[in-house]
């Protein structure tokens, strides 16, 4: 499938309305992602991303050290997906491998993509707050592409045929009903 290019001063328009992502970062023996729905833009020109990730996630650690991650935006067709990255963690085992949760190569990144999804937004580390017991991490996009038709020709991601999840808590989640245009 062609993949569409995405210019990066619009990337913010794939996460500006707040759907839970898929972080996948390898520790270079084993891919692995988590699910974040704390994602939020912090920057249109250069893009970047403030998410909140626990210090005990495997992806935290392996974003610690490669200083690199994708943001893969799953649909209500990944919901599965989307459990299994957010209920189970790396430090156990690969579970996409076991979930039969397929990657392909990034092109920026070592991290993988996660094929079940519809836009993947690769990133650099470039900031981090510590709290207590978690993370505020910065990301800044530095490749962006989603499927075809994900970006419609207004540059607005078309969440009536992608509809991207948003977490409600526990596994439960909305997704968006239609777009409306302010003329
Ligand atoms: C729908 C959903 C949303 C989640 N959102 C977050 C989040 O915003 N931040 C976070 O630290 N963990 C979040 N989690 C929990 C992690 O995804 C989960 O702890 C995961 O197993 C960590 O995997 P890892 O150890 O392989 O990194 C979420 C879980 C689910 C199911």
């Amino acid at each position: 499938m062609e993949l569409e290019r995405v210019e990066l001063k619009n990337a913010y328009r794939l996460l500006g309305h707040g759907p839970t992502v898929l972080v996948s970062t390898t520790d270079g023996k084993a891919p692995n992602a988590c699910a974040v729905a704390w994602c939020a833009p912090a920057g249109k020109n250069p893009p970047r991303f403030v998410l909140r990730i626990g210090e005990r996630h495997k992806t935290y650690q392996n974003l610690m050290a490669a200083g690199e991650c994708v943001l893969n935006v799953p649909t209500r067709d990944a919901l599965d997906e989307v459990m299994i990255c957010g209920r189970k963690s790396g430090h156990d085992g690969d579970k996409l491998a076991a979930a039969g949760i397929e990657t392909e190569a990034a092109k920026e990144v070592d991290a993988p993509r996660l094929s079940c999804c519809v836009a993947w937004l690769e990133c650099k580390l470039v900031g981090k707050l510590e709290l207590q017991g978690s993370g505020l991490v910065l990301l800044e996009a530095v490749l962006v592409e989603c499927r075809p038709g994900v970006m419609r020709d207004d540059g607005h991601m078309d969440v009536e045929r992608f509809p991207t999840l948003h977490h409600l808590g526990g596994g439960v989640f909305s997704v968006p009903g239609s777009v409306v245009v302010h003329e």
